[in-house]
């Protein structure tokens, strides 16, 4: 496995290597969510392809500095997985490795981040958009694997990737679960055991709420209640959003009538988890 800690070690490698290149961006702390995409990239890359991977907790996509502190970095396990998946590259830079003091350009989205996550976490996806095309411009590389986990990244990476005329190929990779559904997260091990026990509850109220359709209903209020409700019963958590949103435009709806997709995020203490489910009429 080679290791590039620079920009420059990196374009070094990457001259090297033999094409197609897939790169799983990644903030590190990897669990088996991110060693899923990065067996999906190998089947993309094919056996004799490039299988890359970045580890970098983005300064500039944290909008709370107390996350920021806080996010696990582990980064000797992080290489020992890696290159028990066989990965070919990983790319580590330092914190102030990527960016230039004075940078002065920012990619901005401006309509699929306005609700979800783009309303509760101001410049979150500014950061996400520029750091990922910043990658993609380092890798060269001709597909990224990204997890559908984090359902507004990934779409508003694909509406980057079509209004830039981004020449990388964006694959979705489905949400991969702890056995009692939780969504696996950098962030769960920060939970305490107690908020650890109760946190399944998010994925319950989701799917609680999606049971609705059988019945015929449509309308947004109904799904919104009974998720509600549910996620209030906890004694810990609270709800940063619930939102019902069209999954193509990401704006709220009325009624279900297109594939609609059922998100929230909530805190446990200073925790903050995501999870969706989608409705298809
Ligand atoms: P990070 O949270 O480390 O996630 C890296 C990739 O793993 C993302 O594409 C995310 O959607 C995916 N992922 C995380 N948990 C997952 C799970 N349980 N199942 C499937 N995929 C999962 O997302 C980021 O980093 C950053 O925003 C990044 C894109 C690297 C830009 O900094």
């Amino acid at each position: 496995m080679r290791q590039a800690a620079t920009t420059v070690e990196l374009r070094r490698e990457i001259a090297t290597l033999p094409r197609p290149l897939v790169l799983v961006p990644t903030m590190g702390a990897l669990h088996e969510g991110h060693l899923a995409l990065v067996r999906r990239a190998r089947e993309a890359a094919g056996p004799e392809g490039t299988v890359a991977v970045s580890i970098f907790v983005n300064p500039i996509q944290f909008d709370r500095p107390g996350d920021l502190a806080a996010y696990p970095q582990p980064l000797a396990d992080d290489l020992a997985k890696c290159e028990a998946e066989g990965v070919d590259l990983v790319f580590t830079p330092a914190a102030d490795g990527m960016y230039f003091p004075d940078r002065s350009i920012t990619v901005t989205e401006s309509l699929l981040s306005r609700h979800l996550c783009g309303a509760t976490r101001p410049g979150h996806f500014d950061g996400v958009c520029t750091v990922v095309l910043k990658l993609f411009n380092l890798f060269q590389c001709d597909a990224a694997v990204f997890g559908e986990k984090d359902v507004q990244q990934l779409a508003i990476l694909r509406r980057m990737a079509r209004d830039l005329d981004v020449p990388v190929e964006i694959i979705g990779y489905p949400t991969v679960r702890e056995p009692d559904g939780l969504a696996m997260s950098s962030r769960n091990v920060r939970l305490t055991p107690e908020h650890r026990a109760d946190a399944p509850r998010i994925r319950r109220a989701l799917e609680g709420a999606l049971s609705l359709l059988q019945f015929g209903e449509r309308a947004a209020a109904p799904f919104l209640a009974a998720a509600r409700k549910h996620l209030e019963e906890s004694l810990f958590l609270r709800i940063d959003y619930l939102e019902l949103v069209d999954a193509e435009t990401l704006q709220p709806v009325g009624h279900i009538k297109r594939p609609t997709v059922l998100a929230t995020a909530v805190f446990y203490g200073e925790v903050r988890l995501i999870d969706h489910v989608t409705l298809l009429p």
